[in-house]
C-alpha cells in the first residue's frame, strides 16, 4: 500500500492510504479481507475487537463475503463487538434500516453473540414514517442518541482530549477507541449521518440526533428525506485506530475528488472532518476515483 502523499490536508497523525481496485466486486473482497485482518491484530494485541458497520448501499456486497468461508471462518466473532456508525429511525424490518441491511447480509449468518451486537433503535411509532417531524419522532431520537452515547462512552471512555495515540495499538487510535469504523460516502459529502450544515457536525459527545430534511439534502433519496436519524459523531469516529471510507461507482467520482483533494470546508463535505487519531484508508473502485489525480495504489 501507498500513503497520500499528495494530500497535505489531514493532520498526518496516522498513515492516509488510498486504494483503488477494478470494480465494486473486488473492492468489496479486499474489505472483507481488511476487516479480517483488522481483527485478527486486535484480538491478537488485546483480546478484542470493535467494529462499527456503515449503512448505505455500498458495503453490502462486502458483508455478504463476510458471512462466507473463508473469511466467516477466520473472524473471531466471539471477541468482536459490532455497533453502527448510524441509523434512521425507522423500526429494524423497515428496508432503510440499516440494522437490518446488516443482519440480512452478515450477521444473520455468523456466531456473533449477541450480547455483543449493539443496534441503535430509534424509531417512534410514528417516527417509523417518512415526513414524520413530530415532536414524539424528534424526542425518541433526542433519547436515542443521548443513550448511545452513554452506551459508547461507557464501551470507549474517553481518558484524554484531544485524543493521545494509544501505544498499545499497532495501527494507532486512541485510548479506549473503536478500531475499525466503516464509512460511506454522500453525492453531497455526507458521511455516517453527519450532513452538510449539519449542528451535528460540532457535537463533542460521541453521538447525536439529526434531522434530514429533504430540500436540504437533494441528494438523498426520497425515502431518506425528512427523516430522524442517530450518528455517531466525527469526534468520536476520529478516535479510531482505523476509519476506511468506502466508495463506488461514477456517481460518487466528483466527491471523491472534492473530498481528497478539493478546497471545499467539512461544514460543505463533512466526510472532509474525518481525520482519525489511527490509519485512514479510502477503498475506491475505477469509476469513483475516476477523476483524481493519481495518488495512492492502484490494485
Ligand atoms: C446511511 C449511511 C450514509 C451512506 C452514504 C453512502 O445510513 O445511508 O450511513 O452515510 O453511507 O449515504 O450511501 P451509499 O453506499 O448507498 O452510496
Amino acid at each position: 500500500m501507498v500513503m497520500v502523499s499528495r494530500d497535505q490536508r489531514y493532520s498526518g497523525r496516522g498513515q492516509r492510504i488510498v486504494a483503488t481496485y477494478a470494480d465494486y466486486s473486488s473492492l468489496s473482497l479486499a474489505t472483507a479481507a481488511l476487516v479480517v485482518d483488522e481483527a485478527c491484530k486486535a484480538v491478537g494485541a488485546r483480546g478484542r475487537f470493535s467494529l462499527a458497520l456503515t449503512g448505505g448501499s455500498t458495503p453490502e456486497a462486502t458483508y455478504r463475503f463476510l458471512a462466507t468461508a473463508p473469511f466467516s471462518e477466520s473472524m473471531p466473532w466471539e471477541s468482536t463487538e459490532v455497533l453502527w456508525t448510524d441509523e434512521r429511525c425507522v423500526s429494524p424490518e423497515d428496508p432503510r434500516s440499516n440494522e437490518r441491511m446488516a443482519r440480512e447480509a452478515l450477521l444473520d449468518h455468523v456466531p456473533v453473540q449477541s450480547e455483543r451486537v449493539h443496534p441503535i433503535r430509534c424509531a417512534a411509532g410514528e417516527g417509523a414514517r417518512p415526513g414524520s417531524h413530530t415532536a414524539d419522532a424528534a424526542v425518541v431520537a433526542r433519547a436515542c442518541a443521548q443513550e448511545y452515547d452513554a452506551l459508547l462512552s461507557s464501551h470507549f471512555p474517553v481518558r484524554s482530549d484531544p485524543a493521545e495515540p494509544d501505544p498499545e495499538r499497532a495501527c494507532g487510535g486512541a485510548v479506549g477507541a473503536l478500531d475499525l469504523v466503516l464509512l460511506g460516502l454522500g453525492a453531497d459529502g455526507h458521511t455516517a449521518s453527519l450532513f452538510p450544515d449539519s449542528k451535528a457536525l460540532r457535537e463533542k459527545r460521541t453521538a447525536a440526533a439529526v434531522f434530514v430534511e429533504g430540500a436540504a439534502n437533494a441528494t438523498t433519496t426520497a425515502g431518506d428525506r425528512d427523516l430522524w436519524r442517530v450518528t455517531m459523531t466525527a469526534s468520536f469516529i476520529n478516535r479510531a485506530a482505523c476509519v476506511l471510507f468506502l466508495a463506488s461507482g461514477g456517481a460518487k467520482a466528483g466527491v471523491v475528488r472534492e473530498v481528497l483533494q478539493g478546497s471545499g470546508d467539512s461544514k460543505r463535505l463533512p466526510a472532509r472532518l474525518i481525520d482519525p487519531v489511527g490509519t485512514l484508508r479510502w477503498h475506491l473502485d475505477e469509476e469513483a476515483a475516476a477523476l483524481l489525480d493519481s495518488v495512492g495504489e492502484r490494485n
